[in-house]
């Protein structure tokens, strides 16, 4: 079979290309062998937000008697949980295919890896002849020797979506995103939860200032999530009593499961990229130049499997870069402008540099800055926790950076990322009207404040 571009592997990275460079004229074949939507849709993104606003459902239904709405105790049916989860990830899937065959991009069943330039062998035993070829096939979670994932005691993050028990006792070996984030879902429906962190602060692979991190600090402290940071997890017993993880410092804890989320690394082994010359770094990551090219001609990679920040959308995002400058269409990419979204609880989200990191880069800061507690609609929400943070040049009050913890934080990013990628001032924000009583607001204020003419709180 021949092709204009061939891409290997149907994540947020290779669909969004496929996709893309179908619209372009291109014709395209995409090799997928598991389910498409790759770890975003079916073991990350999409069932984590799933099972956070189901669990996030539980917390309100227990705490609304607070405010004199009282319900009976929640039964969680978790066979249905998780068959509604599923529910959601078909859709979706399902939906791709649908996209796929509608923009003419041909879909191929197998397992695919490099021959040679301009070749991929299937699995099939078929071999596609290539103009280009796209790698785009992901990360997977990362095992550490002493808790293997085949010990039925110890669970990956892929596991631990499954929800087929609540364990009464859970203990997370690693304070990152994957960790956190699973501690939030695990902790509303019930469990105990420690989480072990290797360095000495949670989240610090993030660029994130001080601030938001004590604030989630806090907020984990609240509900009952217990952090260790700077221990080690060294190896863990299994009884009847349960799991004995024994620790580098201090007492084992006894727990009923072990979830390792301790970071993931790119799959970019039995791809057959010895057989065109391309080269890995020594973490296994695909070397690239700033065209996304890999060492060999006309070979590209995209996503996770190139060193950059692990997201879906900026995996979709180096996807479109390639495409389009395959058909002669300038597109930047710039990865300081792509946005994070955390599902703990306060949400946490960001854009740009942090505070801490614009000073690095020797830039002389305006800061703003706008608790939640001072919104009407966070309040109405019984969501008081958390604040917008902005920070700008002083000289041009350009906007280098926005910091969200609290309610939907995932959601009002995205107006701070239209500001940051066009490099827009503070004044952008602080004199475009935004509606009330709603939660932008505060952006606007918190842009306000480092021009120090906010209304509703006090102007340093
Ligand atoms: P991560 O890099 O965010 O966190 C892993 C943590 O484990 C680090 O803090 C690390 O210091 C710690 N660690 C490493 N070895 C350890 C050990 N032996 N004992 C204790 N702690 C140890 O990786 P994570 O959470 O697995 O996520 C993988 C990737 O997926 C990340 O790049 C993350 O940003 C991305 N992701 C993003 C999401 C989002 O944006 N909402 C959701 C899920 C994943």
């Amino acid at each position: 079979m021949k092709t204009d571009i061939c891409i290997i592997g149907g994540g947020p990275g290779g669909y969004v290309a496929a996709i893309r460079a179908a619209q372009r004229g291109f014709s395209v074949s995409l090799v997928e062998e598991g389910a498409l939507g790759g770890t975003c849709l079916n073991w990350g993104c999409i069932p984590t937000k799933a099972l956070y606003s189901a669990t996030k459902l539980l917390t309100q239904v227990e705490e609304a008697a607070m405010i004199g709405l009282s319900f009976a105790k929640p039964d969680i049916d978790l066979a249905k949980l998780a068959a509604w989860k599923s529910t959601v990830v078909a859709t979706l899937v399902g939906g791709i295919e649908t996209l796929l065959k509608k923009n003419g991009v041909t879909l191929i069943r197998a397992r695919g890896q490099l021959a040679e330039p301009g070749k991929v062998s299937l699995s099939t035993g078929e071999t596609v002849e290539a103009q280009t070829i796209v790698l785009a096939t992901g990360s997977e979670p990362v095992e550490i020797p002493p808790f293997p994932f085949s010990d039925p005691a110890i669970w990956s993050s892929d596991d631990a979506l499954e929800i087929q028990e609540i364990p009464e006792r859970l203990a997370i070996i690693g304070g990152g995103v994957i960790g956190l984030e699973l501690a939030t879902i695990y902790r509303r429906l019930g469990s105990k939860v420690l989480v072990i962190e290797l360095l000495p602060e949670i989240l610090s692979t993030l660029d994130l200032d001080r601030r938001t991190v004590s604030t989630l600090k806090r907020s984990l402290k609240e509900q009952g999530i217990e952090t260790l940071t700077h221990v080690a997890a060294q190896s863990f017993d299994t009884s009847e009593n349960g799991v004995r993880l024994n620790l580098a410092a201090g007492e084992p804890r006894d727990v009923d499961r072990i979830v390792v989320a301790v970071g993931r690394r790119p799959r970019s082994r039995d791809l057959g990229l010895e057989n065109c010359g391309i080269e890995v770094d020594t973490r296994g990551f695909v070397v690239v130049d700033d065209a996304l090219r890999t060492t060999a001609p006309d070979v590209y990679a995209i996503g996770d499997l190139i060193a950059g920040p692990m997201l879906a959308h900026k995996a979709s995002e180096d996807g479109i870069f390639v495409v389009e400058s395959l058909a002669g269409h300038e597109h930047r990419l710039n990865y300081t402008t792509i946005p994070q979204a955390i599902f703990t609880n306060p949400e946490i989200a960001s854009v740009g540099l942090s505070e801490a990191a614009a000073k690095d880069e020797g830039i002389d800061v305006l800061v703003g800055r706008f608790p939640f507690a001072a919104l009407g609609k966070a309040l109405g929400m019984r969501e008081p926790d958390g604040f917008f943070q902005v920070v700008a040049d002083a000289a041009t009050h350009r906007v280098v950076g926005v910091q969200i913890i609290g309610a939907d934080a995932s959601d009002l990013i995205s107006e701070a990322a239209v500001v940051v990628q066009n490099d827009l001032a503070l004044e952008a924000i602080a004199d475009a009207v935004h509606p009330h009583p709603t939660l932008p607001e505060g952006l606007k204020e918190a842009a306000e404040n480092a021009l120090g003419r906010a209304i509703h709180t006090v102007n340093r």
